[in-house]
């Protein structure tokens, strides 16, 4: 079976999906935590591999950056190979002083300026929610690892160079948006339509308002408190 953009079977991809934004973090999640690692994809080399953690299957494959490139693949994932749950681990800017590097925040929306949703089907709200069900079953999951999490709505921007970005931060007190990433909004609305479910874990990796910042060499190996939540929906 093959789509435009994933040459894999059905029965190669698990019922749950774990999206990094980079394909070769998620190569990374498939060599450091899972076993009887399969390789379902490898089109434009955004790699997807379905293995076991402590014996249940799942899978994880790269969305690559922006709406438009997770609009592409998770739509595929939904509608045409029969993923139920696709949750998005990646990281996001901290809008609030609050936040510290490395923090773990779950989305309970997102919110975009994006035409995505509207464009894909005359969606008009600029608020879309994370799926109810994974978000409390990943509230339970950290709470049994012992992880603090930081839930609340998050920015799906289509810009990442701003010539303004004291615009943001002031829209981000205005509308109580947490942090800032470039997905979660498609993959939510992608979710609605195909009547499947999302959620979004974020790691905080640097921020807009104290300018701390990580290398890229840390962004790589340090997501593994939010990777230990995201895996624990393997079934
Ligand atoms: N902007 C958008 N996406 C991001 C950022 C940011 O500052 N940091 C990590 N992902």
């Amino acid at each position: 079976m093959s789509t435009p953009h994933i040459k894999a079977e059905k029965k190669d991809i698990a019922k749950t999906v774990l999206m990094p934004g980079d394909p070769l973090r998620a190569k990374y999640i498939a060599d450091t935590f899972l076993d009887n690692v399969t390789q379902f994809n490898e089109v434009r080399n955004m790699f997807g591999y379905t293995g076991y953690y402590n014996g249940r299957k799942i899978s994880v494959m790269g969305s690559g950056m922006g709406q438009p490139s997770i609009g592409i693949y998770s739509y595929e994932l939904f509608k045409f190979f029969d993923v139920e749950n696709i949750v998005r681990i990646g990281s996001c800017g901290a809008y609030s002083k609050d936040l510290k590097l490395y923090d773990t925040i779950l989305a309970s929306e997102a919110f975009s300026e994006s035409t995505y949703a509207y464009v894909q089907n005359k969606e008009k709200r600029d608020t879309l929610p994370a799926s109810r069900d994974l978000n409390n079953k990943l509230v339970s999951i950290a709470k049994d690892l012992d992880i603090p999490l930081n839930i609340g709505i998050v920015h799906s921007s289509d810009v990442f160079y701003r010539e303004n970005p004291d615009d943001a931060i002031k829209q981000a007190k205005e509308k109580d948006l947490l942090g800032v990433e470039m997905e979660s909004y498609a993959l939510f609305h992608n979710a609605n339509v195909t009547d499947k479910k999302a959620a979004c874990l974020l790691t905080v990796s640097d921020s807009l308002v104290t300018s701390e910042s990580t290398t890229p060499e840390e962004r790589q190996t340090a997501f593994t408190n939010m990777m230990k939540i995201a895996l624990e929906l393997a079934e």
